[in-house]
């Protein structure tokens, strides 16, 4: 059997936390890129010298895309996730970052195209909904072979909060994030439960919403600590929880951002763009979408975020049209 290629494009914190959780589990063979020369090589060969302690044997290795023929040794690759981006700076607006990073995303997509055509690609470039639409638009892939990070880490954040505030183990708390990944996300309440037994049965009002509300800002908080970059750990373990269900085909149901099209497009209201849905995720990719009925609350919750979204990917049309 030919052995699994999964390929990283950034080699940043979340790239490289990434490569380490994969190769931990030996999920394939890791192929790490970066713009900044030196960076992926090392991070890679640094990766891979701890191998012998685990017994995995998942080869690591990394290209600088500063030469961009580099790209040619993603070729094969079966998995792609794409992490290369700026984050925000002092004085940099939202539209800026967006725009910096569709052009990334952009050259990304480019070479993934020309390299790797038959690849399921996850995308983690914030904001991630509307990086997952423009590689979609730049690379005219099947929608079902790109996804989106998001409920995948924030429903894993909220887990972590309902186990810390109940005193059990986050193994029994089945707890999910749809909406895109931002603050105005949509944390489901209503099927949210401990052992089996709901939340609402479980805690008060106050103390549920003021879990959904660090659920809701749990990026801001890491951000908030560590002052000079993100999160890396938990969006690492988050995403190779995607990338384990696609190559091992485990068909694990986790919220990601997906393409809304036919009957889903209509049900949820939303027409082609990405956006966190609750999703079955296998070896093709994205295999099923779930529809979900919304309260009265919850849907004025959806329609906020769909309108968010939908907003962010109208200014990617509008730079792509440039
Ligand atoms: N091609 C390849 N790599 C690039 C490019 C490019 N055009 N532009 C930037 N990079 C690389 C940077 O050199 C850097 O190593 O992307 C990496 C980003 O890493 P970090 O700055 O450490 O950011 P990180 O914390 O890993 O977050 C990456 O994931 O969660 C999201 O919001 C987060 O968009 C951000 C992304």
């Amino acid at each position: 059997m030919p052995r699994t290629k999964i390929s990283i494009v950034g080699a940043g914190n979340v790239g490289s936390s990434l490569a380490q959780f994969l190769a931990l589990r030996e999920l394939g063979d890791i192929y790490l890129f970066d713009i900044v020369e030196g960076v992926p090589e090392g991070k890679a060969l640094d990766i891979y010298e701890g191998n012998p302690h685990w017994g995995t044997d998942s080869k690591v290795v990394g290209f600088s895309t500063q030469n961009e023929e580099n790209y040619k040794h993603m070729a094969g690759s079966d998995v792609i996730i794409v992490t290369a981006g700026l984050a925000r700076k002092p004085g940099m607006s939202r539209d800026d970052l967006l725009s910096k990073n569709v052009e990334v995303i952009s050259g990304v997509a480019r070479n993934i195209k020309k390299y790797a055509p038959e690849a399921k690609i996850v995308v983690v470039t914030n904001p991630a909904d509307t990086m997952a639409y423009a590689l979609y638009k730049i690379t005219g892939f099947k929608p079902e072979r790109i996804m989106g990070l998001g409920g995948s880490l924030d429903s894993s954040r909220f887990r972590t909060f309902l186990s810390m505030e109940l005193g059990v183990s986050v193994e029994d708390i089945n707890a999910f994030v749809i909406g895109g990944h931002g603050d105005d996300m949509v944390p489901f309440i209503r099927y949210s439960s401990a052992g089996g037994i709901p939340i609402t049965k479980l805690l008060p009002k106050e103390k549920i919403e003021e879990i959904v509300k660090r659920t809701r800002t749990g990026g801001g908080e890491i951000v908030n600590y560590l002052k000079t970059g993100s999160a890396y750990y938990a969006p690492g373990i988050s995403i190779t929880a995607m990338v384990e269900s696609i190559v091992r085909d485990k068909k694990r149901m986790i919220p990601s951002a997906a393409f809304l099209t036919g009957s889903h497009a209509k049900h949820y209201g939303a027409e082609g763009i990405f956006i966190g849905l609750p999703v079955k995720i296998g070896s093709n990719g994205i295999e099923q979408v779930y529809d979900m009925d919304f309260s009265e609350e919850e849907l004025a919750l959806w329609k906020k975020t769909v309108a968010s979204v939908q907003e962010n990917c109208r200014k990617v049309d509008e730079f792509l049209s440039k």
